[in-house]
């Protein structure tokens, strides 16, 4: 049954995540500082309201869908609606948290005008930030915490001791990083044990193979893997007409008028193969992840979002799935045809940083 996919469990209020299915599980980092998740994770960004509204009732009613589905794995930040992500969790946890893999991030601050952001890296921000997030999450500690961002303006190794030094206080479990080079993570990693490093990946943002993912293989480090249906490109569902005024796309290359009706059509190639093989496209882009990182040696947690019910489904479907050499092929091809870079901003992201953006082709 390559493709099964898990059939729903009515959930309520009292319902214990361990009452209910098991997922796939991953490990993520080694020894003491290792965390056992499903490799299913839910990203929470999207309770902020970043691709489109979602109200306090409705997010709340699909967190407890999440979870009835066997996923323990939670990933937020203290930026994602600047603390309405964390607040909205803070009272699904209630009762329930030690059922939950809970990761949140800091290290990104709002700037100025509204939408613009800095990175901020210093160690009293970091130790300042996890007293807010904890209060907001309404727990005393956090499985995995995140700088968010690299600060170019604090050596790393100093981020990561703040890091590390929470977990010898008790607030945080294990201590991970987001879109960091190669070269960084090994330094972070001398510093203090890194169980995970989060970035994007996908079929169509594929720069991390290039260094990062074959560092976190030799090094023992689990990845995360965020937008992995390409922020909403790689489903069946995906209208380019029916962006929103405030939808957070906006200000990313690939959405961009020029460029989103040609990726649109790049996704379709994806879309026909997700036919052929009988399952969602959004279940595919998943498949992709986990084949491409078995192939690799790599321990693999996938964070996508949504705000559906029906969409968390389809994207489940891709969980079980091993997908045969041919159609990782024809997959892997699609990212070349990709017009406009996975990111705003070539330094705001660690393929910036190691020379891989902007991209050659696909321009
Ligand atoms: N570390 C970082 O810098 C960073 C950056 C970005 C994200 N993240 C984390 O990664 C998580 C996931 O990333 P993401 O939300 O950017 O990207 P994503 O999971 O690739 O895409 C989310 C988008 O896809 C849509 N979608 C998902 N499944 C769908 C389906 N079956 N059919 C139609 N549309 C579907 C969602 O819309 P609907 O709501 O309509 O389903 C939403 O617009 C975030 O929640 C966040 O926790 C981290």
């Amino acid at each position: 049954m390559p493709f099964a996919c898990p059939s729903p469990s009515a959930a309520n209020p009292v319902t214990k995540v361990s009452d209910l299915m098991a997922l796939r599980t991953t490990e993520l980092g080694a020894g003491p500082h290792a965390l056992t998740t499903t490799a299913f994770g839910y990203g929470a960004m999207s309770l902020a309201g970043a691709y489109g509204p979602i109200d306090e009732p409705a997010a709340l009613t699909l967190l407890q869908e999440v979870t009835g589905r066997g996923i323990t794995f939670i990933d937020t930040a203290n930026i994602y609606g600047l603390g309405l992500s964390e607040t909205i969790l803070g009272r699904f946890l209630e009762g329930r948290r030690d059922d939950i893999i809970l990761a949140t991030k800091c290290g990104i601050e709002p700037k100025g005008e509204a939408g613009k952001r800095s990175i901020n890296g210093r160690p009293e921000h970091i130790r300042e930030q996890i007293e807010l997030s904890l209060r907001r999450l309404g727990t005393d500690y956090v499985d995995l915490y995140y700088l968010h961002r690299p600060d170019p303006d604090v050596p790393i190794e100093e981020s990561v001791g703040a890091l590390g030094e929470l977990i010898s206080a008790g607030k945080v479990r294990s201590i991970g990083l987001s879109e960091v080079t190669a070269a960084e993570i090994r330094r972070a990693h001398q510093t203090y044990p890194i169980t995970a490093i989060q970035s994007e990946w996908s079929i169509f943002a594929r720069d991390v193979e290039e260094y990062v993912l074959p560092t976190c293989a030799e090094l023992g480090i689990g990845f995360v893997a965020f937008s992995p249906v390409a922020r909403g490109l790689l489903t069946d569902g995906f209208d380019p007409e029916g962006l929103g005024e405030n939808d957070a796309r906006h200000k990313f290359p690939w959405f961009a008028p020029e460029y989103l009706e040609p990726n649109h059509q790049v996704a379709n190639k994806a879309r026909l193969l997700a036919a052929d093989a009988g399952i969602p496209a959004a279940g595919l882009a998943l498949a992709w992840l986990f084949t491409k990182a078995e192939g690799a040696g790599l321990s693999l947690s996938v964070i996508p979002g949504t705000r559906y019910v029906e969409h968390l489904d389809e994207l489940l479907a891709g969980l079980d799935g091993q997908l045969s050499v041919e159609l990782v092929a024809a997959l892997d091809a699609l990212a070349e045809e990709v017009r406009g870079d996975r990111s705003f901003s070539p330094q705001w992201v660690s393929g910036g940083r190691e020379g891989l953006l902007p991209r050659a082709s696909g321009k």
